[in-house]
Parts: C-alpha cells; sequence; structure tokens
C-alpha cells in the first residue's frame, strides 16, 4: 500500500510539476538512510552528521545566495524501500543530488536510478568496488575493500603475527562477500593460509554449527566482515564455545552497540579496520567531534564524519558550478582535490572514490582505542 501511495505521488509528480528543477528559492538535497530496522545505527551516523553539514553552510550564507533544504527518507534499511524513496527524492522533490547510504547493497540498489536521471550521488561510507562503477554520477567520500582488505592482510600477518585464519561472510552482503573475496587474495598471496571459510546471513541468531567447524580447523585468528549486530552475537557465541582466538574485521564493526551486553568481555583484545580516529588533533575535526557533541550529547562515529564530508564536498562543487545541474555538479565532483574532511583529505580519484588512509582500532577495557594509520 505503501509504494502504491508513494508511486501515485511520483506519477503526479512526473506529470503535473512542471517547473523545472530547482527553480525556487532554496536549493534541495536528498538523502535516504536505514534510519529504522537493523542497521540504524548507520543510518541515523550518515543522518547527524550531514544535518550538522547542512546546518554549517546556511549559517556561512548557503550556496548561490540560497538556503540548503535537506530531505530525508528513510529506507528501513531494505532494498525495495531504497527504490521507492531515492525515486520520490528525484521526481517529487526535485532534487539536485542525493546522499546515501552506508551499506554497500543499497548503494548498489540506488545507484542506477541516480546516474539514470543524472542526479549525482555520493556515499558516505560504502566501500565494496563496484558501486562506484555503476556510472558518473556515482561517487564516495571514502576508500574501497580493494584497500580495506590490504590492511586487513597485512595487520593480521605482521601485527597478529598469524599466519592461519578462518572468514565468517555474511554470504548475501556484497560488502562482506567482496572484502573476504579480497582479504583471501592478499593473505594468501603474503603467505597466509586461510583454514576455513564458513557463511551465514544476516540477523542470523545461531552460530554455533560455523564456529564448531571454524573451531576444528584450529585457525590463529577469526576475520569476519560483517555487522556490528552479527558480530556482537558471534563474538559471544565464538567463546561460549571455547573459540578463543582473536577476531577482527572492517568498518561495519563501528558501532557503539558492537560491545553491548556480553560482547564487551568477548571482544577485549580484537580489532577492526575502520575511516577516521576521533584522536585527531586537527581543527576542523575536534570542532566538528564538538558540534556533534553539542547538538545530539553523544560521540560522532565514523558513519558521522564521512556524511559530513559527503555534504561538504557536494556544496563545495555546486558552488564551483554556479549551478545545481547535476552534469556541472558532477563534473566538480571529479575534480575534487585535497579537499581538508574531517574524515581526512580527500581527493577524487579517476573511478571517482576517494583516496584514503585506513585507520585500526584495538577494542580494550570495553573501548574502542586507536591503534594506527595505515595510508593508501
Ligand atoms: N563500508 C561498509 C559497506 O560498504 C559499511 C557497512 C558494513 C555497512 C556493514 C553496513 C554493513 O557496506
Amino acid at each position: 500500500m505503501r509504494n502504491a501511495v508513494i508511486l501515485f505521488f511520483i506519477l503526479i509528480g512526473v506529470t503535473l510539476i512542471s517547473c523545472s528543477r530547482q527553480q525556487s528559492d532554496k536549493i534541495v538535497i536528498g538523502e535516504y538512510a536505514s534510519l529504522t530496522g537493523n542497521e540504524a545505527t548507520f543510518g541515523l551516523s550518515q543522518d547527524m552528521g550531514l544535518k550538522i553539514a547542512v546546518e554549517d553552510i546556511n549559517a556561512s550564507g548557503g550556496l548561490l545566495g540560497k538556503k540548503v533544504e535537506l530531505v530525508t527518507e528513510d529506507n528501513q534499511g531494505k532494498t525495495n524501500e531504497t527504490v521507492s524513496v531515492v525515486s520520490k527524492l528525484i521526481n517529487v522533490n526535485k532534487v539536485c543530488a542525493v546522499i546515501g547510504e552506508v551499506a554497500s547493497s543499497r548503494s548498489k540498489t540506488a545507484a542506477p536510478i541516480c546516474q539514470n536521471a543524472k542526479i549525482p550521488m555520493i556515499t558516505p561510507a560504502s566501500t565494496n568496488p563496484e558501486v562506484t562503477k555503476l556510472g558518473d554520477y556515482i561517487f564516495r567520500v571514502c576508500y574501497t575493500d580493494s584497500f580495506q582488505a590490504v590492511v586487513n592482510a597485512k595487520f593480521a600477518l605482521e601485527n597478529l603475527k598469524i599466519k592461519k585464519a578462518a572468514i565468517l561472510i555474511d554470504q548475501k552482503n556484497a560488502y562482506s562477500t567482496g572484502l573476504a573475496e579480497n582479504f583471501k587474495n592478499v593473505f594468501t598471496k603474503l603467505g597466509g593460509t586461510i583454514t576455513t571459510e564458513q557463511k551465514y546471513s544476516n540477523g542470523d541468531k545461531d552460530f554455533n554449527a560455523q564456529l564448531t567447524s571454524i573451531k576444528a580447523t584450529s585457525p590463529e585468528a577469526v576475520f569476519i566482515p560483517g555487522y556490528y549486530t552479527d558480530v556482537n552475537l558471534i563474538s559471544i557465541q565464538a567463546r561460549e564455545s571455547g573459540l578463543t582466538v582473536p577476531l577482527f574485521g572492517g568498518d561495519g564493526w563501528e558501532s557503539e552497540k558492537l560491545i553491548g551486553g556480553k560482547a564487551k568481555d568477548a571482544l577485549e583484545g580484537c580489532y577492526f579496520s575502520t575511516h577516521v580516529s576521533a584522536e585527531n588533533p586537527a581543527a576542523n575535526v575536534q570542532e566538528f567531534i564538538k558540534k556533534y557533541r553539542a547538538k545530539y550529547s553523544k560521540e560522532p562515529d565514523c558513519y558521522a564524519f564521512l556524511a559530513y564530508d559527503a555534504g561538504m564536498i557536494l556544496f563545495d562543487a555546486i558552488k564551483k558550478a554556479g549551478s545545481t545541474e547535476g552534469i556541472k555538479i558532477r563534473d566538480m565532483l571529479s575534480q575534487i582535490k585535497d579537499f581538508p574532511g574531517v574524515s581526512g583529505n580527500i581527493s577524487i580519484n579517476a573511478q571517482r572514490n576517494a583516496v584514503k588512509p585506513c585507520v585500526i582500532i584495538e577494542i580494550t577495557g570495553g573501548k574502542f582505542r586507536y591503534k594506527e594509520t595505515i595510508n593508501p
């Protein structure tokens, strides 16, 4: 029913609204995010970070003499909702650009819609390499998993000093399968062995069969390229099943919910790679953290930092384009060089990806502690 209503509005929007895009006194930007559902942490952080970017640009006088207005839609972390809300943003709200999503699978769903409409899309945090290959209007402000996999493989071999790792993969998630594949290739090329590859599906509650199989192969560590919700349960069950080796993973782990409940102990001494260190003393980073705390009474996670930057490079591109026309914004986005973002300096390469360092976090004493930064 909800889809039918949305479709109705899309049709009305397309047929009745004859005024052209953005002729109003505002510049309208669209955002889609998982504000509810299994991965709500990701969507809420994206939204909170982006809102600060919009406030900042409007406080500094707006863009092209107009105020920026943000229209946010909740896709509930679902594919079909992603299709409806992104179509609605473009056809009904007439947004000139779209920001989203965190999860690669949903960015891959939205990208062709934006590409067909020639509306630039910037994902703050989708690291799967395929996302930006979906068209020349699709950008990201983060690194890709080709790099994140190298960082994890080298970290395991050089810092954890292990040679035998098992992998536990979320089998229907593009991010997880992609990162696992890249990790396996690099790790084995550098002399490591994968003892077993086990699979689960996001939302599973019982991982005992996979953990028993993993334990039987005696790995020295387990690589889990998954979501914080699943990793939370996996870590608890791993310890209950007597698997004591370190667990490590990628940016899908970053949420305060990762170490909720018994996982606080289960993940002690474990590691994950991510995008940003809040310990970076740079003035713009600390200023962003201060604003975020003041507005939301909590600490920003990497998705908030990245979304703020996605907004800021978009505003920069619109300013330089002197226009809200998709093609002109796209051309300026593709020329972003050394933009001083709060998630690091951003340079967009020819594949529309940002070339950025990767940060390793260690979980100690129930806290995320910055360990090191690895440059591309
Ligand atoms: N970088 C990850 C991705 O591209 C972030 C993420 C991981 C989001 C896991 C959701 C779940 O998908």
